[in-house]
């Protein structure tokens, strides 16, 4: 697991795509994600291969929480605590010393992200609140499915 690097951008895209149930951004913010972001963002990979990904930010009003963004484990390296791993190795980063929650939104249909994200907060030993974050009447088209954010915490 390390941070991600510019020349990772086209792998991570092609990662996320392959999960066909994340929405897929462009190849351009997964790049700017590896060279803006890297501190934040995790790359698992395997023989040369991207196993897993990470995205995350400091919000620019609430430094003291970790918003994670995308989590992305490749079909072949699932239920191997992947996610779990990198999640943890996310926190236990300088860049997140002082995040004192992480927040996350998931669909209400996603219940490995679920389980990954409230078994998080289990091994932890703290708290996952479920809050309302994004609905459905945001995103155009009408087809998105509400985001609900979890907010793991505290930290420290
Ligand atoms: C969700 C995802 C990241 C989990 O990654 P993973 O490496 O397979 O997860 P882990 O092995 O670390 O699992 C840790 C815990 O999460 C839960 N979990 C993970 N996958 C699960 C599944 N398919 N069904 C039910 N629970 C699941 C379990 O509690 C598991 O612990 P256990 O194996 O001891 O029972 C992976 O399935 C994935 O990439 N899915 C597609 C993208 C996605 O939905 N991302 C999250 C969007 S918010």
């Amino acid at each position: 697991m390390r941070f991600p690097s510019k020349e990772d951008g086209k792998g991570i895209w092609e990662l996320v795509k392959s999960t066909r149930v994340l929405d897929l951004n462009s190849a351009y913010s997964y790049l700017l994600l590896s060279k803006y972001f890297n501190e934040t963002c995790v790359v698992a990979e395997a023989d040369g291969i991207i196993a897993g990904f990470v995205s995350a930010f400091h919000p620019p009003q609430q430094p003291e929480v970790i918003f994670v963004w995308q989590v992305a484990v490749d079909e072949a390296f699932r239920r191997h605590r992947l996610g779990m791993n990198m999640l943890k190795h996310l926190l236990a980063r300088k860049a997140c010393s002082n995040s004192r929650y992480l927040e996350i939104t998931v669909n209400p249909s996603n219940h490995a992200a679920y389980n990954l994200y409230r078994k998080l907060a289990d091994e932890l030993g703290t708290s996952c609140v479920e809050e309302e974050c994004f609905p459905s009447r945001l995103f155009p088209g009408g087809q998105h499915e509400e985001e609900i954010m979890l907010r793991i915490g505290p930290l420290m």
